[in-house]
């Protein structure tokens, strides 16, 4: 039984980098294969034996919601085809109506402020954080080898790895004291930081396992970096009370925020799906002048 019962999962942003589809599809919508990116999140949640789901969206995205109720309409006509497989795979993709909420972030004023607008879901203990744009390819579901180490040695979390100098400017960032097995012990966690002035190259990835006390330093946050409400700010003023862990968690990581992110992550489920991967190596061969790496 895991001791992380509820997860937040951030998916109020307009994804103007995937523009134009995104027009009308939401960004956590756009399919890796034939499952949203959004699904990924969620599934890596329940199989680390998360129970609620707290969708932070906002009003222009009914598709999330379409997504994860029940399609009466849908079902039943399956169900008259006799398309078992396809019944199932509707079903098992829908969320029992009292295990999930979606909430709105009317304004676009950060990620703190978007974990902050879940907090009416949160109960007054520790919860995840997934974001969804960070597609985590694992054996064990990378939060929930965070959650095993967090039952452990409790404190902040933070999903972490090594991105090198020239990209931690683009992510939160921890200042590392000490290191156990997979385990980072930092003193400081700041977010964006140039890369002349980043305490080190560890950078946060989004899966964090949080103490509800960091919900209060996001209460009266300060916008920081960007103008934007930052989660990293909040979990840095909550180190005084908790201690802070980076986690490298074991499994490959794709910045599903960018195209070429999205299409690798692509690539490597395709080539690792039975149904697809055979088919794929031999249509790519085929084609001349065009390799594949997976
Ligand atoms: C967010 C966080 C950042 C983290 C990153 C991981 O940044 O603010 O600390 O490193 O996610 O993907 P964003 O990518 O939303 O700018």
């Amino acid at each position: 039984m895991s001791h992380i019962k509820t997860a937040v999962f951030p998916v109020a942003g307009m994804g103007t980098r995937f523009l134009p589809i995104t027009k009308s599809v939401p960004k956590e919508m756009l399919p890796l294969i034939d499952k949203p990116l959004i699904q990924y999140a969620v599934e890596e949640a329940r199989a680390a034996g998360i129970e609620n789901f707290v969708f932070v969206s906002s009003p222009e995205k009914p598709a999330l919601d379409d997504y994860f109720r029940t399609n009466y309409r849908l079902e039943n006509y399956l169900a008259s085809r006799g398309s078992t497989d396809a019944l199932r795979q509707v079903q098992d993709v829908t969320l029992k109506p009292d295990t999930y909420w979606i909430t709105h972030q009317i304004e676009a004023r950060g990620l703190g402020h978007a974990v902050w607008t879940g907090r009416a879901f949160l109960r007054n203990e520790p919860f995840a954080v997934l974001l969804p744009d960070d597609f985590i390819h694992s054996d064990r579901p990378a939060i929930g080898q965070m959650i095993d180490m967090h039952a452990r040695i409790g404190g902040n979390m933070v999903a972490s790895m090594d991105v090198g100098r020239d990209r931690i400017s683009s992510y939160g960032c921890l200042d590392v004291e000490a290191r156990a097995g997979r385990c980072l012990s930092a003193g400081l966690i700041v977010e964006k930081p140039s890369a002349a002035q980043a305490p080190s190259t560890h950078a946060v990835i989004g899966r964090y396992i949080l103490q509800p006390s960091v919900l209060e330093h996001l209460e009266n946050a300060a916008p920081g970096v960007k103008g934007e409400i930052q989660l990293t700010d909040a979990i840095a003023a909550d180190s005084a009370k908790n201690e802070l862990w980076g986690y490298e968690f074991e499994g490959k990581r794709y910045d599903c925020g960018s195209k070429v992110g999205f299409v690798e992550a692509t690539i490597a489920l395709a080539m690792q799906r039975e149904d697809l991967s055979s088919e794929l190596s031999l249509n790519t061969s085929r084609t001349a002048g065009f390799s594949m790496v997976a």
